[in-house]
C-alpha cells in the first residue's frame, strides 16, 4: 500500500565528517553497499547506498581546497562516481568506463562485447577533485555505462555543497534554515523493494529497459531525501530550498500552495552552477533532471499554522505533491536576521558574438535508440574536439524533452528558439531542458583540463539507451 502523504517528516541526510584533513586537502571515504531501509511504513527496501543512507551523506567542500573521495565498492556490480556540476580532471570525471568493480567483478562490456574504454579498478577508487569552483548545490550519483538509470533507482545519488566566501558574506538563511531536497520518483513493489524495469535483471550485459519505458521511467511515490511526501515544520522565517530533481524522467514545475499573498514565493537566488546576480522571484519552476535551483522562500508572509504545499503542477493526483511546511502557529513572529540582497553575486555574461567554434547537435530517436547527430554513444569517439580557454557555441536541436548536460564546465543559455532566455535559464548551468522541437544555443568555454568527457540526456533511461557522447578538449 502506498503511504499517506505528509506523516513522515523530512530528514536530512548526514554531513560526511572528512577522515583526515591536512594544509590544502580535506579527505573522505564512502562504501558503497546494500542497506536496508524503512521508506514505507511496514516494509523494508533493500537499496544501493552511499555509506548505508540513501540519499548518500552530504559532503561539504570549500571552494579552493581539495577534496579527495575514496569510494570503496562493497554493491555486487561495477559502479562509477560522477560529482555531478565539478570541474574535475578526466581521471576523477567518472567517465563511464572508469569503473570500480567489485571482488572477482568483470568489467561491464558495451553492445558488440568488448570492454569499455577505461580504466577500471578493483575494489576502490580515490577521487581528487580540485574544488576550484564557485559555491554551488553540486551531487554525485552513480554513472556505470549503461546501468545508470538502475544504479541512480536503487539509491546511488547525494549532496555535495561547495561554499566560497563571496556567498558566505551574504546574509541568506543558513544552518537548519538551509535545506538541501532531493526530489525523486520511485516505484516499490510489494515487498518493498525498488521497482525498475531492467531489460536484464541481473544488470550485467544488456543496458536500458523494455521497450514501454523507453522514453524514461516514472514513479508513483515522490520522495524528498528518500522520504516519501514529508512534512517539515518551519518557522516564520526565510529558509533557503536547494531543489534538485534527482528523478530518472520526471519533469516538475515546482510551485507553493497556496501561495503567499501577493504570490511569486520562490525567489531564486541560484542554478546549477551556484548564485545568480541578483535574485528571480517566481510563481513556479521548470525543474528537469538533474537541475538545481536554489530558492529562498519567507515564510512569515503565511498565517500562522498554514500548511504550505510544494506541488508539482505536472503531476496529477498523488505525483502533484512533493511535501509540505507547516508553518509555526505560535503568535510571535521571530526576528529575522536573514534577507536576500538585491546584488548576489559577479556573473560574467558569455558573449555569443565572441565565440570562436559554433557546433549543432541533434537529439533525436532513431529505430528505437536515442542519439546525439545520428549516433548511439561510441566511448572514445569523441564528437567534438574544444580547444580549452576559447569560447564555443552549442546549438542543440531536439524531438523530444532531453535535459541535456555537458561535464567539466558549466555554461549560460544564449536563446531558445531564435528568443532570449526562458524563466529557468538564468546564471550558471550544468543541465538545460529541452523541450519538444526545440532548438537552443548554449555559450561555453572549458578550462584547465585536458582529456575525455561526455555530454548526455539526463534523463537516465535516454542516457542508458545511447543519448551520449564523448568530447575531446585539448
Ligand atoms: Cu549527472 Cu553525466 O551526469
Ligand atoms: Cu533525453
Amino acid at each position: 500500500p502506498l503511504p499517506a502523504a505528509f506523516q513522515q517528516p523530512l530528514k536530512l541526510p548526514p554531513v560526511l565528517a572528512p577522515t583526515r584533513t591536512d594544509a590544502t586537502t580535506d579527505y573522505y571515504e564512502i562504501t558503497q553497499k546494500a542497506a536496508e531501509l524503512d521508506i514505507l511504513p511496514g516494509a523494508r527496501t533493500t537499496a544501493w547506498t552511499y555509506g548505508g543512507t540513501f540519499p548518500g551523506p552530504t559532503i561539504v567542500s570549500k571552494s579552493g581546497r581539495r577534496t579527495v573521495v575514496r569510494h570503496t565498492n562493497e554493491l555486487p556490480r561495477p559502479v562509477v562516481v560522477h560529482l555531478h556540476g565539478g570541474h574535475t580532471p578526466h581521471d576523477a570525471d567518472g567517465y563511464p568506463g572508469d569503473e570500480i568493480l567489485p571482488a572477482g567483478g568483470k568489467p561491464t562490456m558495451v553492445m558488440g562485447g568488448h570492454p569499455m574504454p577505461g580504466k577500471p579498478v578493483m575494489g576502490r577508487r580515490d577521487y581528487a577533485y580540485p574544488m576550484n569552483q564557485r559555491a554551488a548545490t553540486l551531487w554525485y550519483h552513480d554513472h556505470r555505462m549503461g546501468f545508470t538509470g538502475a544504479s541512480v533507482w536503487r539509491g546511488l545519488a547525494g549532496f555535495h555543497l561547495v561554499h566560497d566566501d563571496e556567498e558566505e558574506r551574504l546574509p541568506l538563511p543558513r544552518g537548519d534554515r538551509d535545506l538541501p531536497l532531493m526530489i525523486a520518483d520511485r516505484s516499490f513493489d510489494a515487498d518493498g523493494s525498488f521497482l525498475y524495469p531492467s531489460i536484464d535483471r541481473t544488470l550485467e550485459h544488456m543496458p536500458g529497459v523494455h521497450a514501454t519505458h523507453m522514453n524514461g521511467v516514472l514513479g508513483d511515490v515522490i520522495l524528498v531525501n528518500g522520504v516519501p511526501w514529508p512534512v517539515h515544520r518551519v518557522e516564520r522565517l526565510r529558509y533557503r530550498l536547494r531543489l534538485l530533481n534527482a528523478s530518472n524522467a520526471r519533469n516538475y514545475r515546482i510551485a507553493l500552495d497556496p501561495p503567499p499573498p501577493g504570490g511569486k514565493g520562490m525567489v531564486q537566488i541560484g542554478s546549477d552552477g551556484g548564485l545568480l546576480a541578483a535574485p528571480i522571484a517566481h510563481e513556479g519552476l521548470d525543474v528537469a533532471p538533474a537541475e538545481r535551483f536554489d530558492v529562498v522562500v519567507d515564510f512569515a508572509r503565511y498565517r500562522p499554522g498554514t500548511r504550505v504545499r510544494l506541488v508539482n503542477l505536472l503531476g496529477s493526483g498523488r505525483t502533484r505533491e512533493i511535501m509540505a511546511f507547516d508553518v509555526a502557529s505560535s503568535g510571535r513572529t521571530p526576528r529575522d536576521d536573514s534577507a536576500v540582497p538585491a546584488r548576489l553575486s559577479r556573473v560574467r555574461v558569455l558573449d555569443p558574438a565572441k565565440a570562436a567554434v559554433r557546433r549543432t547537435f541533434v537529439l533525436q530517436q532513431k529505430s528505437g535508440r536515442w542519439r546525439i547527430n545520428g549516433h548511439e554513444y561510441e566511448p572514445g569517439r569523441p564528437l567534438a574536439r574544444p580547444k580549452l580557454g576559447r569560447l564555443e557555441l552549442w546549438r542543440f536541436v531536439t524531438d523530444f524533452h532531453h535535459p541535456i548536460h555537458l561535464h567539466l564546465d558549466a555554461f549560460q543559455v544564449v536563446s531558445r528558439n531564435g528568443h532570449g532566455l526562458g524563466p529557468s535559464d538564468h546564471g550558471w548551468k550544468d543541465t538545460m531542458d529541452l523541450r519538444p522541437a526545440e532548438a537552443a544555443e548554449v555559450a561555453v568555454r572549458f578550462t584547465d583540463y585536458a582529456g575525455n568527457f561526455v555530454f548526455h540526456c539526463h534523463n537516465l533511461e535516454h542516457e542508458d539507451m545511447a543519448m551520449m557522447a564523448d568530447f575531446a578538449t585539448e
